[in-house]
């Protein structure tokens, strides 16, 4: 895939990198992006339909399964180029920092070895009491049962942001200050239709950052991208680190 000079020229100059994924850096790893259709036993339900806290106090159980379900995906795939190509962006001598904002709750970044990843949804594999309690700690082999909470007795919950929950505070705020304090701001397999995340593009560009879309598809931050690579990340992120190399 070839790199527009200006985005080149911006990788070599850089000296901090926000980088800001969604499902689509996994896509390759084989894992089914968000809005992709879903397989098996779980094609007739909607991840808009699971992902909510009304879905999970109707049928917790149900909820759970489908988690339980996602983490095995999860965990039978590895990081694919494009999260490697992050990592050794990450390590050049000398080189910009690299941020990684991820809308993903599958920890691939953290497991291809990204150091600074903030994961603004959540994640699979954390766990926290639905009443309250706070964090569970659940290691050991997965559980295909709901487990309940040993302090309240209340069923245990995925620690993923569901909709119309509000994301962590702190995660957010450290997700908009690295946007507005980014000289690059890379937007990743992400349709762009989920906000607060939606809205760091706009963050970094207003604060004087350039921005650069990746994605084989068009999405309502094309038109305001200062560049666009049109192709999966697993070709793209290559080829940006081979440019940052130059
Ligand atoms: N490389 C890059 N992008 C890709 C690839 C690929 N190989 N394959 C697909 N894509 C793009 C698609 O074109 C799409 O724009 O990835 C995007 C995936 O979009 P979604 O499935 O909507 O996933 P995402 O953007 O991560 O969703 C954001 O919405 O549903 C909530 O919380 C959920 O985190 C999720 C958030």
């Amino acid at each position: 895939m070839t790199i527009p000079e200006v985005v080149s020229r911006a990788l070599v100059d850089a000296k901090r990198i926000v980088v800001l994924t969604g499902a689509g850096v996994s896509a390759e790893s084989g894992v089914p992006t968000f809005r992709d259709a879903q397989t098996g036993l779980w094609a007739r339900f909607r991840p808009e339909d699971l992902a909510t806290p009304e879905a999970f106090a109707r049928d917790p159980e149900l909820v759970w399964r489908w988690y339980a379900w996602r983490r095995g995906l999860v965990r039978a795939v590895q990081p694919n180029a494009g999260h490697f190509a992050l990592v050794e962006m990450e390590r050049l001598p000398g080189g910009p920092s690299v941020t990684v904002i991820t809308q993903n709750v599958d920890g691939l970044h953290a497991r291809a070895g990204s150091r600074d990843v903030v994961d603004l949804h959540g994640s699979l594999f954390r766990f926290k009491c639905a009443g309250g309690c706070g964090p569970v700690d659940l290691d050991g082999p997965e559980r295909e049962e709901l487990p309940a909470c040993l302090r309240c007795g209340a069923p245990v919950r995925p620690d993923i942001v569901w909709f119309g929950e509000a994301l962590v505070w702190e995660d957010l705020e450290r997700a908009e200050a690295a946007s507005e304090a980014c000289d690059l701001f890379l937007s990743i397999g992400t349709s762009g239709l989920v906000h607060p995340a939606a809205g760091l593009p706009r963050l970094a560009k207003a604060a004087g950052a350039m921005v650069v879309e990746v994605n084989p598809t068009e999405t309502p931050l094309s038109a305001r991208a200062d560049a666009i690579l049109r192709g999966p990340a697993g070709k793209a992120l290559p080829a940006l680190l081979a440019a940052c190399r130059r």
